[in-house]
């Protein structure tokens, strides 16, 4: 594997220096597993000739994410967004879900897009999930289900969610794109609610280039999901249901499989960038590194900071300008939320009770910065010199 785990001990960038990167960091540089095996995977499938439609890879993956979550179905699919279209067709959403709108536009979208009203619920600013008490406010006699995201790998507040969901009769998924590997009180992602989707886009903790998968414990729910992501066809080849094509291809399992042989590693690579950005952000006036909350586990794919602009006297935005003239090229996840994106903010009487000061509050703040094998851990201690600097720098003007 290219670079998994860097060798390099913690480096102190030199103080006064600016730091200067001669190629651009990105936000999630692709994990990019043994290229050996997965070329001896794809060249097998290419020798099969059988590179689509449910084909061995594919369930040697689901059975590998099976095994490493523990939910008792796994339906691989073409992504994340397609995964959560048919998770809410086939647990039967209708009328309004109960959405964040703090949380990437395909969350909202992929409601949006099978005919479902987003109801956009504010978030604790303190864990970038869902305020249950928002949620509750939010339920009409339309409502049918309600959608959590499990953040940056940070897990909903599942039991009082549940709670609601059970009090009023209502369907509960979560979205956890991010949060593959991520456990609650050693409850792993992918057992929460009636079904949980993940995304292995090429930015996610483990990639398949394209590719994402329905989770669930309920065998009704995953045999439903199974037919739509393939047309609707059951067993014998009779069309039972409407459905879409959802599938996941072998080229994508090969990489997906080849990525998870390699997940410990790529846990520990996380990890130890991790540390390095807390220690260089350590004292740095104004700037918080977000982790995981009590009882809980992450995967550290994400490195999220909340610049405190009455401490540090610079917007968000203007480190963020000064990040990218270095080739540092940090993200705003996830601003604007979605109720102020322009297909739903036109919309929004009918969408959302506004403000959602949770969300503005956040938004306005978090700056997720670059990560993945390709940013070294000797990069990040140069990059958090540069915010240090950048900051000493815009503050004293
Ligand atoms: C929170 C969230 N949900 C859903 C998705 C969609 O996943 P995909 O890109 O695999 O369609 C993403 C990201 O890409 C995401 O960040």
């Amino acid at each position: 594997m290219a670079n998994p785990v860097a060798q390099e001990r913690p480096t102190t960038a030199r103080r006064g220096e600016r730091p200067a990167f001669d190629r651009p960091l990105q936000v999630g540089s692709p994990n990019i597993p043994d290229r050996g095996r997965l070329f001896q995977r794809i060249s097998q499938a290419l020798d099969r000739g059988w590179l689509t439609n449910n084909g061995p890879l594919v369930r040697e993956f689901e059975d590998r994410l099976t095994r490493l979550t523990g939910a008792a179905h796994v339906l691989a699919t073409s992504n994340g967004t397609s995964a959560l279209e048919v998770l809410a067709r086939a647990r039967g959403l209708t009328g309004e879900v109960i959405v964040p709108s703090f949380t990437y536009v395909a969350t909202a979208h992929a409601l949006q897009w099978q005919g479902l009203t987003p109801v956009f619920a504010d978030i604790d600013p303190h864990t970038g999930t869902l305020d249950p008490a928002h949620v509750r406010e939010l339920i009409t006699e339309r409502t049918s289900g309600i959608v959590g995201v499990h953040l940056w790998g940070r897990i909903c507040r599942v039991d009082e969610l549940r709670a609601i969901a059970d009090e009023h009769g209502l369907a509960l998924l979560y979205d956890g794109a991010h949060a593959l590997g991520c456990e609650l009180d050693g409850r792993a992602v992918g057992g929460f609610g009636d079904g949980e989707i993940l995304s292995f886009h090429a930015t996610k903790f483990i990639n398949a280039f394209e590719g994402g998968a329905v989770l669930t414990n309920d065998p009704e729910l995953a045999e439903r999901v199974g037919r739509m992501r393939n047309f609707g066809f059951g067993p014998g080849r009779e069309v039972l249901t409407f459905g879409t094509n959802a599938k996941m291809n072998e080229i994508s399992a090969a990489m997906g499989l080849t990525a998870l042989e390699h997940i410990d590693e790529i846990t520990a690579a996380n990890a130890l960038r991790y540390e390095h950005y807390r220690a260089g952000l350590l004292g740095v006036p104004g700037v918080r590194l977000r982790g995981p909350g009590p009882g809980e586990r992450g995967n550290d794919q994400y490195v999220v900071v909340e610049i405190d602009a009455g401490v540090t006297g610079v917007h968000r935005d203007r480190l963020l300008s000064a990040l990218h003239e270095e080739n540092v090229f940090a993200q705003k996840y996830f601003h604007p939320g979605c109720h102020r994106m322009r297909p739903y903010a036109q919309r929004a009487g009918l969408h959302t009770p506004l403000p959602l000061p949770g969300t503005e509050a956040l938004a306005e703040r978090v700056l997720v910065l670059p990560s993945g094998p390709a940013v070294t851990p000797h990069d990040v201690d140069l990059v958090c010199e540069l915010v240090r600097q950048v900051l000493e720098t815009a503050s004293a003007h």
